[in-house]
């Protein structure tokens, strides 16, 4: 059987499975029942300076449903804690005592002083937490009053404020990354100049996410008047994964841990993350979507996946995927697929062809001796996947390599075996010669 143990920075969890800092791990009485369920760690939401922030009290939540009203994404306006300091820590202290063999990281996020993160860490040291997590993050509301994002967005407070926390505390320093940035890997490179021990990412993506038609005001809304919120769920993690990849195969930061976040909802979701180099994961809206207890199949799913593929533990496929990432460039331009329909599974809808004829190189067929029926013209299929993405039934269009030796019907050539990229290309003006 799999072992899903994890150590992140000598932090010891029974599983790689953290529920993020956010409303499923802001007291006592929730993270009790997260351990009780199974997760393996939680940060406990953001702690900030007394006196507490406030929150709205209407509505802080608005959710992107796809067709069958299932939460694709998640939009909010939660600012942190809204709970005295000394009530978290408090708290927290119990929680560490009651729940020794879970992780505990506690997120923290106050003013860019050094006084105001020196005397925060002595108190959290104080609760016998395992670390913190700087909420460098937070693109709403904290953000305007020079906090959350706002220090992410700039590489050099991210770099000044993680060497205090080194300098103020003897626990592990994790650097949660705001997504709201053009290049992942300068806050990254940044946290790690300044001597953090991971990064973890992403924190929520700035966003409005609907406007009611009839009141003719954004969601969610507070007294007729909406406000820039924070984005997450399933719709994020494509926009995640990219940015844990880009950080673990930058050199600057290659090897630096990672805690991989967004939009994960499934043992699947998280091998993903573990693949790219994530060490553990964090979960916020599948919890508060599906309840604490679906831990328990992410458990076992990523257990069986693991003793499927014969891995015995989370290392054993760690980063396996990362040296797969490259830039464009390094593509190999000598390599064709064409896509092939299996007539026996082909349900004759029609929607290949749609898509194929009016999007893409009109390179399926729709009838053959007057009869109804889809194939795939090779001569003029480029191999783009747009069909077999579409296609209602499962694995009924399948991609074909063409070896090297045979001809591609829609350029005529031979297909070389040769690896050739953009760089050398006849067709790049700038290419490398010689
Ligand atoms: C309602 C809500 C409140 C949040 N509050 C915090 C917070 O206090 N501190 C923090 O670092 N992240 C906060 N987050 C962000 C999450 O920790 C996480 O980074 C983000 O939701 C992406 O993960 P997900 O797609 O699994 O939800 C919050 C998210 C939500 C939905
Ligand atoms: S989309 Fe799939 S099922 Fe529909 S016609 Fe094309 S191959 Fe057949
Ligand atoms: S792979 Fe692209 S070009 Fe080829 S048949 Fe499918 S949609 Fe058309």
């Amino acid at each position: 059987m799999a072992d899903l143990r994890s150590d992140f920075l000598g932090i010891k969890s029974p599983n790689p499975f953290w529920l993020a800092s956010a409303p499923p791990t802001d007291k006592e009485i929730n993270v009790h029942r997260a351990f009780e369920a199974g997760w393996g760690g939680v940060v406990w939401k953001t702690l900030g300076e007394d006196p507490p922030v406030v929150n709205v009290s209407g509505p802080r939540y608005t959710t992107l449903l796809g067709p069958d009203r299932r939460v694709l994404g998640l939009n909010n306006i939660e600012l942190i804690t809204d709970r005295p300091l000394r009530t978290n820590l408090e708290e927290i202290r119990r929680i560490k005592r009651a729940w020794p063999d879970r992780a505990l990281i506690v997120s923290l996020m106050v003013p860019c002083t050094e006084d105001s993160w020196k005397n925060i860490l002595a108190m959290v040291e104080d609760s016998g937490a395992d670390g913190v997590e700087l909420n460098f993050g937070c693109p709403h509301g904290m953000s305007e009053r020079g906090m959350g994002s706002a220090v992410g967005q700039v590489p050099e407070y991210i770099q000044m404020v993680t060497a205090w926390c080194k300098q103020y505390s003897k626990l592990p320093v994790i650097v949660k990354l705001t997504p709201n940035i053009t290049d992942i890997r300068a806050p990254a490179r940044a946290a790690h100049a300044g001597g953090a021990d991971a990064v973890s990412l992403i924190n929520t993506i700035n966003s409005v996410i609907a406007v009611d038609l009839d009141r003719m005001v954004m969601s969610p809304a507070t007294d007729g008047w909406g406000s820039h919120g924070g984005y997450c769920g399933p719709a994020v993690k494509p926009i995640a994964l990219n940015m844990v990849a880009e950080i673990a195969r930058d050199p600057q930061t290659a090897g630096l841990p990672i805690s991989g976040i967004g939009g994960i909802g499934s043992w699947r979701d998280a091998a993903e993350f573990i693949a790219l180099g994530a060490g553990t994961v964090q979960v916020c809206t599948a919890a508060m979507v599906y309840g604490f207890k679906i831990v328990q199949e992410m458990c076992s799913g990523l257990a069986n996946f693991m003793d499927e593929r014969g891995y015995r533990s989370i290392e054993d496929f760690r980063g396996k995927a990362v040296p797969t990432v490259k830039n464009w460039n390094q593509l190999n331009l000598n390599y064709v697929e064409k896509a092939v329909i299996n007539q026996d599974s082909c349900i004759q809808c029609g929607r290949c062809h749609i898509v194929c004829e009016d999007t893409s190189h009109q390179a399926i067929f729709a009838s053959k001796d007057g009869q109804r029926h889809f194939e795939v013209n090779e001569a003029e299929c480029v191999g783009c996947n747009l069909c077999v993405s579409i296609c209602p039934v499962p694995d009924t269009i399948t991609m074909r390599r063409l070896m090297p030796g045979e001809i591609d019907q829609r350029t005529g050539q031979i297909v070389s075996g040769e690896y050739a990229n953009w760089t050398t290309h006849a067709n790049n003006p700038m290419r490398v010669t010689g």
